[in-house]
């Protein structure tokens, strides 16, 4: 069975009057049916563009886009790089939905949620609008807002920033998609609310049997809900596995220096946390060799300056578990498990 969907060899660049921006190398990623599969990976690392690939959002006669991304529709494959823009569009909101990080930008201040819900739903469906209002009202229902017909008739800004983000999720489920794209769905709210967001996401994924793809800046975040991570730096992926590998054996030293930032994983006491050094390389001109080369504290053990001369290749190092790294594996497992042993130590494996 192929997959809902699958990102194959997608490059998006865009010309700048400083050169061209390399945005997106090289990315391949399958999301199935009943999978929540996360990218994550510091701000700038080319997660929104991936993400608004998928939408075909970007704007088709400036950004440079290679590769194919395959979404199972129920009129057979549809490849989004390359197909029209009204076979996208068809699919855009109904197959594929999207939920961003910030509702305000993507909710119109001036009209009901009521009348945004019930007409997101009209594009894809030919019924009456008290129809379709019964259906947003249910929908609001659905994702945890009490009184939903009468805060219905409400506007964006009567509801708080959990609440407007539950709306946004209401409206991107509303047509039944078979994908979500959630870019960021968290990041502008508090850590309760936060968790609250992620748990009600998790629990309408497997009751509608969808495919999530959750993008994040924040691993802490995917621990508890994601099935599988893609670790992304750059532009590239660099890490790809089950979520217990890449949290307890993970394989690039990209993915450990993140797993070393993260308060609630890393160890307790003052200095141990460790931001990494270094900023992301420019997206117009990456460094020759691997792209993680100046900031990554293992290079060093590579003999023959390889780091800074040859981009490594995404290889499958375990089963199911990929990564992006010259280093010996057992030099890297070695580094992971010293990293873990000492986060046990400080008291928060
Ligand atoms: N339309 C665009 N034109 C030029 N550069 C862009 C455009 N969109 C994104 N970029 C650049 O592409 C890189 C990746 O951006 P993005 O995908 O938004 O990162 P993030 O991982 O934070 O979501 C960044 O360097 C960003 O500045
Ligand atoms: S290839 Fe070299 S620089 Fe890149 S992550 Fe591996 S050890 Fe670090
Ligand atoms: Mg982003």
């Amino acid at each position: 069975m192929s997959h809902l969907l699958e990102i194959k060899n997608l490059s998006v660049a865009f010309p700048t009057h400083d050169g061209l921006v390399r945005a997106v190398s090289d990315v391949n990623l399958t999301l199935d049916r009943g999978e929540l599969v996360a990218i994550v990976g510091e701000s700038g690392s080319g997660k929104t563009v991936t993400s608004l690939s998928v939408m075909s959002l970007h704007n088709r006669r400036t950004a440079q886009i290679t590769g194919q991304i395959l979404v199972q529709t129920p009129d057979g494959v549809v490849d989004v790089v390359s197909a029209e823009e009204p076979i996208v569009r068809a699919l855009r909101g109904k197959t594929v939905a999207m939920i961003f990080q910030d509702p305000m930008s993507s909710l119109h201040p001036y009209y009901t949620i009521s009348k945004q819900l019930t007409e997101a739903f009209r594009i894809h469906n030919k019924v009456s609008k008290k129809v379709a209002n019964a259906r947003a009202i249910e929908m609001l229902d659905l994702v945890g807002i009490p009184e939903p017909d009468k805060r219905a008739k409400e506007y964006p800004h009567q509801f708080s920033g959990g609440m407007r983000q539950r709306v946004m999720i209401a409206m991107a489920l509303i047509n039944n998609p078979d994908i979500v794209i959630a870019d960021e769905p968290t990041t502008a709210l508090d850590v309760t609310v936060q968790a609250q967001i992620l748990e009600l996401l998790r629990k309408l994924q497997k009751e509608f049997d969808m495919g999530i793809l959750l993008i994040t800046h924040d691993l802490g975040v995917v621990a508890g809900i994601a099935d599988r991570v893609n670790v992304m730096y750059a532009g590239q992926v660099v890490e790809s596995g089950v979520v217990d590998d890449i949290y307890y054996r993970p394989l690039a030293p990209y993915t450990m220096a993140l797993l070393a930032s993260i308060p609630s994983v890393a160890a307790k006491g003052a200095g141990q946390l460790s931001a990494i050094p270094g900023q992301p390389p420019s997206m117009i001109s990456l460094p020759k060799g691997c792209s993680f080369q100046p900031r990554c504290a293992l290079a060093h053990l590579v003999p023959n300056h390889l780091c800074e001369r040859v981009m490594p290749e995404l290889t499958e190092d375990e089963p199911r578990h990929l990564a992006r790294c010259h280093l010996e594996l057992s030099a890297r497992t070695h580094a992971a498990a010293e990293a873990r042993a000492n986060r046990i130590v400080g008291g928060q494996a």
